[in-house]
């Protein structure tokens, strides 16, 4: 079966179940889950039912599309995303954003855990992504291109819109989040860095490290989807003062900034 077609059997299974607009969808990153209780009248539709969706490995992560009212609006949360160190293709990794667009989605919040590398940041911070580097090596967009979903060489200056940037960061002064921004780099894993890693990562110019959100991006914007990103900062990943790190770390500090992470993204979706 072509891509086009595995993402059409995928939308109408979908549709079938739900089939009125949807105004925007989430992405939602590790232990940042509890979104999902804000949203009414659900429709919750498991990974595992949908026609070429792949199963989600890593704990932590649910495997469901939620659909429902959130502050206003239709949204479709993703709770439980696919990670490239899984060891899906980066066609895999995207495939459910690719589904979204088909859906007639054109808003897409993406958020994620990171490590913080801007010395400023702190554990538990949030910060809005104004651009990223690709460090993961691959690139979902790599192979025939097809046209009917976006271009050959798709523009990447507005990766992250910049309306919906200015839009979050009224939201987070509103809300009295002190919100930090920077350049969101990803890598495969899923080892987390050495010292010396860090240390390049920092001096060309990233200032959280992570390793998902990236691939979606691309394909949201080679569909000329519109994209928000926000990271919660788990973990500071300085190369000069490095402490071992844990899994368990990463989800404790998001599940710590996930009342205030919660709160951004509600208030952003309101806003829209
Ligand atoms: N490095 C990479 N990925 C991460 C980190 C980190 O320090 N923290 C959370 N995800």
């Amino acid at each position: 079966m072509s891509l086009i077609d595995k993402i059409k059997y995928a939308a109408d299974y979908i549709r079938n179940i739900y089939s009125g607009k949807i105004d925007v969808a989430v992405i939602l990153g590790s232990g940042l889950g509890s979104l999902v209780e804000y949203i009414d009248n659900k429709v919750v539709i498991k990974y595992s039912d949908i026609p070429n969706f792949p199963k989600s490995t890593v704990k932590g992560h649910a495997g469901e599309l939620i659909i429902g009212d959130l502050e206003g609006k239709k949204v479709l949360a993703m709770n439980g995303r696919f990670h490239y160190y899984e060891g899906y293709s980066m066609e895999t990794v995207t495939f459910p954003v690719r589904v979204m667009k088909f859906l007639g989605v054109e808003k897409l919040i993406v958020t994620n855990a990171a490590g913080g590398m801007n010395p400023e940041f702190e554990p538990a911070d949030l910060m809005i992504i104004t651009d990223h580097i690709n460090m993961i090596g691959d690139n979902p967009l790599i192979g025939p291109n097809y046209d009917e979903l976006g271009a050959r060489f798709p523009d990447m200056s507005n990766a992250y819109d910049k309306q919906l940037i200015e839009l979050a960061k009224n939201c987070a002064k509103r809300l009295d989040i002190d919100i930090k921004e920077g350049v969101y780099i990803p890598v495969s894993g899923p080892n987390y860095e050495t010292p010396a890693e860090l240390k390049m990562l920092r001096t060309i110019g990233g200032d959280a490290v992570g390793m998902s959100t990236v691939p979606e991006v691309i394909v949201a914007n080679h569909m000329s989807m519109k994209v928000l990103g926000v990271s919660c900062i788990t973990d500071m990943a300085l190369a000069d003062e490095l402490e071992p790190l844990e899994h368990s770390k990463v989800v404790e500090t998001a599940n710590r900034a996930q009342k205030k992470f919660v709160n951004l993204v509600k208030e952003v979706i309101k806003e829209l």
